[in-house]
């Protein structure tokens, strides 16, 4: 099996945002809140190597070369639903960021994943592409939503999660050892109905108050 290609962002804000995520006390608008907060400090890492290239620009006082971000526009992919909750704070951090959304719903018979929804940005084999969704649990739509974006011609591949259980990246890195994994935790297991233990629950269930 390839060792797996994981950051864990142990940084103190995180840490302290996501503990107050995974309290069943904290209500649904400030779990949202939180998320958006640790959704900035995520991407700032995930963000970290991105290229730049100098440009001529005139400040008030004189003219300066100066970094700006180089190629084309990143695309960040929601993995529907939970995934739009992480979606909207890394946008807010890289606002001309193009959008993508992968919709999948695991067949009851097969238990494979199957696509209901897929709206993708043009060129996206040109641009770095960023997958989201808050929990790596089986990994399994996770797995299926990056088969489907390189389907669809991605190449450069990242996906960041605030939760991962040992089982999701371990059958993550198997399918795709190209593609790096972030994440603000890993947590000790997955229960026997793929919740990921500690956890902190059904991440959509909490983002949006349904149950
Ligand atoms: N999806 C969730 O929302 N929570 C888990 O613990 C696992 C998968």
């Amino acid at each position: 099996m390839p060792t797996p290609n994981i950051t864990n962002i142990q940084h103190p804000l995180i840490q302290h945002k996501l503990t107050l995520m995974r309290d069943s006390n904290t209500p649904s608008a400030e779990f949202r809140q939180l998320l958006r907060e640790i959704s900035h400090l995520m991407a700032y890492e995930v963000c970290r190597d991105l290229e730049t290239e100098m440009v001529q620009i005139n400040t008030p006082l004189e003219a300066m070369a100066s970094p700006k971000l180089k190629g084309k526009k990143l695309c960040l992919v929601s993995i529907l639903r939970a995934g739009n909750g992480l979606l909207e704070g890394m946008l807010e951090l890289v606002p001309l960021a193009r959008v993508g959304h992968i919709g999948l719903y695991r067949d009851p018979e097969t238990l494979n994943p199957v696509q209901y929804y897929l709206k993708l940005p043009d060129q996206i084999d040109m641009r770095l592409t960023i997958v989201v969704d808050p929990m790596l649990a089986t990994g399994h739509s996770a797995i299926a939503a990056v088969q489907r974006l390189k389907e669809n011609g991605a190449s450069h591949i990242k996906f960041v999660c605030l939760l991962a259980a040992p089982e999701g990246i371990d059958a993550f890195a198997s399918a795709h050892p190209d593609v790096p994994i972030y994440t603000a935790a890993i947590d000790r297991e997955l229960n026997d109905h793929g919740y990921i233990m500690p956890g902190l629950g059904d991440a959509g269930d909490r983002i949006y108050g349904t149950k």
